[in-house]
């Protein structure tokens, strides 16, 4: 008899409407639900009444936040999965932010060197962004991610319910991906963007499906992230730097709030590097201050340097950005010296 083979490379989208399809893929699977301790409360009891067979899964609950991506979370999956007699064949199914769908998409792809994932994303960038294109992390050593793997989920399953008690902090900041994804590919979706009056304008299923489509598009041509998907990480190097070092401030950032902070230091990087049109930038700090009102930060080189220096993008000690040299048009694996990131930070 052939045996079939669980792991896949592949992913499917489903969207709100199409639960019957997910009941199907879990059918006769031993599933695990990995859940935070909102998503417990707040999405565990939706997704249940949604589709009913979830209710039979074992639960994993793990603590909520940035700070709970780490190795020891990490093991006390391992360890609940071999508690439950978790085989090859188990799935296991996120229901959460970026932080969940990381950290199972990682679990789930060291488990017996790789099991079957499945993300249910609940947050509008775990929507948008971080449950699509199976890169999966835990943070080490004040680093993030640091220590991650590809493995794509089998399926994501998308529905904008779970947004309703998603904090505003939480939605806005998840909406910086989708501005990243519109500044790296789609001139027009950026247009509209600059005339959106409300952040509550850009919560809708079609923003979010542009933006998954953009991700998949780079993915589809890249995966493994060895050429022009690194677009996607144009804002990614000063981002995450700042996100890192924020978290030893009073004033810890949220992802995507480090994200458009990092857009910005890279918008400047790139009008002096590529001659980019400084409007640009203009208008991205006028549609923060006007309609998402995130407070950036205001970091020196010296600060940024060392989450600099062990950014993955860089293959030597020489600091690699992507960037822009027009609205859509991506630069990638672009060497910036220190001297051009402090020029840049003086432009702020
Ligand atoms: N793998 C990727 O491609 C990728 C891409 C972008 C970001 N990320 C990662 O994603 C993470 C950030 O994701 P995030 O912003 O979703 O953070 P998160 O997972 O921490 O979720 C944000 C907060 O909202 C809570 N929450 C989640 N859903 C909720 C809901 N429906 N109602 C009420 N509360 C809810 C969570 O418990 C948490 O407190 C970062 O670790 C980042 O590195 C990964």
């Amino acid at each position: 008899m052939k045996k079939q083979c669980y792991l896949s490379m592949k992913t499917d989208f489903f969207y709100a409407g199409e639960e019957t399809a997910i009941a199907n893929l879990i059918a006769n699977r031993h599933c695990a639900i990995l859940v935070d301790s909102n998503t417990n409360g707040f999405c565990l009891p939706k997704i249940c009444r949604l589709i009913p067979k979830l209710s039979t899964c074992a639960v994993l609950a793990i603590p909520a936040g940035e700070f709970y991506k780490n190795e020891e979370v990490l093991h006390f999956i391992y360890d609940n999965l071999l508690r439950l007699n978790a085989q090859k064949n188990t799935l296991l199914i996120s229901l959460g932010g970026g932080v969940v769908s990381d950290i199972t998409g990682f679990a789930a792809a060291t488990f017996m060197r790789g099991i079957d994932c499945l993300h249910i994303p609940t947050t509008f960038l775990a929507m948008t962004d971080a449950a699509s294109g199976g890169k999966t992390a835990i943070n080490f050593n004040g680093i993030k991610n640091l220590i991650g793997a590809f493995h794509p989920p089998i399926a994501v399953y998308i529905n904008p319910i779970f947004l309703t008690t998603l904090s505003e902090r939480f939605i806005i900041e998840g909406f910086v991906e989708t501005i990243k994804h519109f500044l790296i590919a789609s001139e027009i979706d950026w247009l509209k963007i600059e005339d959106l009056k409300a952040w509550q304008e850009f919560l809708n299923l079609e923003t979010i499906q542009k933006s998954i489509a953009i991700k998949n598009n780079f993915v589809a041509k890249d995966p493994l992230d060895k050429g022009i998907r690194q677009a996607l990480n144009f804002g990614h190097s000063i981002g995450h730097a700042a996100e890192s070092k924020s978290q030893t401030t009073k004033q810890p950032l949220l992802h995507g709030e480090a994200i458009l902070y990092g857009m910005i230091v890279e918008l400047a990087i790139s009008e002096i590097l590529f001659g980019l049109n400084r409007h640009l930038r203009e208008k991205l700090v006028e549609y923060n201050n006007q309609i998402l009102k995130i407070v950036l930060p205001k970091f020196t080189l010296e600060e940024l340097l060392p989450y600099l220096i062990f950014d993955k993008k860089n293959e030597t000690s020489i600091i690699k950005m992507s960037l822009l040299s027009k609205l859509a048009i991506p630069e990638i694996k672009v060497k910036v010296s220190q001297n051009i990131i402090e020029q840049a930070l003086k432009l702020l």
